[in-house]
């Protein structure tokens, strides 16, 4: 499942990134990419250890927990602090996957990559090119959106950044280890969960249609999560 979250941040926190993404230290983005992404990747990034990249990761963060429809779609048990990228005129990053498993900078736990973010932070109009492009069963999707909206997609999709032809595209990139490993039970979950919230917001929080399939949905979680 490829799903879009609207408003992540609002216009003032997208601004508060820019700033501080303005003045942070870059480096080239192969310093973290194994050696297949290595050989197609060419852009910058803030240095995970930049105070820069700690103070706007616990921003957005801090979005992520507010927000019912990321953890209604994600599920997610442990998040890698956000990175942040930046792509000029020529720069791209062709067709790769994500590596499977990562570290926790300030646990060293390893974390199973389940599902990639991006969080744009650069309107559209502010530059051509620089479409994220997700392989998907049902062919290629596109994703271009407005600064403070984030996509969430799973990490075994091959995925590219096409190559910025002006101006300049500066995201936040991440990736989390969800509850629910597998792909086709986090999507029904999701499904039934986003059912169970219209039928309440129709017939009201105690319908008892929708509080049995509330406890449905618990039950599910009960047999599918790992925790
Ligand atoms: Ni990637």
């Amino acid at each position: 499942m490829l799903i879009c979250i609207p408003d992540v941040l609002d216009a003032a926190a997208v601004a508060r990134c820019r700033t501080v993404m303005a003045r942070a230290p870059w480096q080239d983005g192969r310093a973290t990419a194994g050696a297949q992404s290595s050989a197609v990747k060419n852009n910058l990034q803030i240095p995970a250890e930049a105070p820069e990249s700690a103070e706007l990761g616990e921003l957005i963060l801090g979005a992520l927990g507010r927000n019912a429809l990321f953890i209604s779609a994600a599920l997610p048990k442990t998040i890698l602090p956000p990175m942040f990228n930046r792509y000029g005129p020529g720069q791209t990053f062709g067709v790769h996957v994500d590596n499977a498993l990562r570290v926790v900078p300030r646990t060293g736990e390893r974390l199973r990559t389940d599902l990639s973010m991006t969080l744009f932070l650069t309107d559209p109009d502010d530059y051509d090119g620089g479409e994220l492009v997700i392989e998907t069963a049902y062919g290629a999707q596109e994703v271009k959106l407005p600064a403070g909206h984030m996509v969430l997609y799973p990490s075994t999709s091959l995925h590219q950044v096409r190559p910025v032809t002006r101006g300049e595209r500066v995201s936040s990139f991440f990736w989390l280890q969800s509850l629910v490993r597998d792909e086709g039970a986090r999507t029904m979950l999701f499904d039934l969960d986003q059912t169970i919230q219209e039928l309440q917001a129709e017939h009201g929080p105690l319908f008892p249609a929708a509080v049995r399939l509330a406890g449905l949905y618990h039950n599910l979680i009960r047999r599918w999560a790992e925790v």
